[in-house]
């Protein structure tokens, strides 16, 4: 069977450009593929969390995760903090890249632009998650486009370390959805929905209420036409708010250009409203029946268990190669 590993970072609220780019996917492979499916709490300590919140996020995400249609019985889903062979093969995988290649992230430039003091954990971020992925001979990882730069590099740590120590590493397949890969800030098209956008218009998170999802539709950016298009270029707000409808609906982008021919932007958007709404309210009532049962806590316990069993196989292998004395 081949293997799936991804995880999202339990800060603040997940969005509909982490469900639509990410986690919505995920549900797609738990049928025929081993899915290993984290919250990657490690990485989200690389920018300051406040401790309370990122305990009630880790666990809000791992209900989400099986609020979206996560299975617990066929995927592993557990929490990055817990499985020590995480921190320990990114460092191993540390000694084996080079600043300079963590010198061109891109997400390392944005994430450091203007701060004045940058901990050493964002920049070496990448090779955490290069260490997320190589655990588990994963075959695919399917994320946002964000993440390319960042499995790019997982790929060549994977491929230099295999040539340099023999064949060790699975190297690991992008799998980056061809539409929604990059869901923009309905407030500007130019950027991506962002959970670090503090505009609270400027994204739609998963547990919105009906009235707040309706406000951020509204207000969202198009542009001086009336012409529903899908044309990304020179209509990026109304071509991203039709990528919403399309991934959330199912409805392919022609059939919307049909429907919403000579209608203008007021009878599309309130018809959006209602496209994500109810795609959001089965996953929110799941959801809150999740949080009270007390299963997340289980789940991530047994998650934890089963990661550790075929993480430990392979970090010892690596250990191995590298010409550690191994007991
Ligand atoms: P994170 O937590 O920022 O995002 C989780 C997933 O959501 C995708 N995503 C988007 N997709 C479409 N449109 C958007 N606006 C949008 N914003 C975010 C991301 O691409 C991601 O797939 N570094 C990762 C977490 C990570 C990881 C891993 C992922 C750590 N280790 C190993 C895969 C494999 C991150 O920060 O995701």
């Amino acid at each position: 069977m081949k293997r799936v590993f991804s995880g999202v970072q339990p800060t603040s609220q997940v969005h509909i450009g982490n469900y639509i780019g990410a986690i919505k996917r995920f549900v797609e492979f738990q049928n025929d593929m081993d899915c290993f499916f984290c919250i990657v709490d490690l990485h989200s300590i690389t920018l300051p969390q406040d401790p309370k919140k990122l305990y009630e996020n880790s666990l809000q995400l791992a209900a989400l995760y099986m609020a979206v249609g996560l299975d617990p019985s066929k995927v592993t889903l557990f929490l990055q903090s817990q499985v020590p062979t995480h921190s320990e093969l990114a460092w191993l995988l540390q000694c084996n890249s080079y600043t300079g290649e963590l010198n061109r992230m891109t997400q390392f430039k944005e994430k450091s632009q203007g701060k004045e003091s940058i901990t050493a954990g964002l920049y070496t971020y990448p090779v955490l998650m290069a260490a997320d992925v190589l655990l588990y001979d994963t075959n695919y990882v399917p994320v946002g486009n964000d993440q390319k730069q960042h499995l790019e590099l997982c790929r060549d740590i994977a491929i230099r370390f295999n040539k340099k120590y023999g064949e060790t590493f699975v190297v690991p397949e992008p799998l980056i959805g061809k539409f929604g890969a990059r869901i923009m800030s309905l407030d500007d098209a130019s950027k991506k929905m962002s959970k670090s956008n503090e505009y609270e218009h400027s994204k739609i998170n998963l547990l919105d209420t009906p009235s707040k999802i309706k406000k951020s539709i509204m207000k969202s950016v198009t542009d001086s036409e009336s012409e529903i298009r899908f044309d990304v270029e020179n209509k990026p707000g109304v071509s991203n708010l039709m990528v919403i409808y399309n991934t959330l609906s199912g409805m392919s982008l022609d059939d919307i250009e049909s429907k919403y021919k000579g209608l203008g932007y007021g009878a599309f958007k309130k018809d959006l409203v209602e496209v994500v709404v109810s795609a959001l309210e089965p996953i929110q009532s799941k959801y809150e029946k999740i949080l009270k049962s007390g299963e997340v806590e289980k789940v991530l316990k047994e998650g934890a268990e089963k990661a550790k069993e075929v993480s430990n196989g392979i970090l010892n292998k690596v250990k191995k190669k590298i010409g550690f004395v191994m007991f």
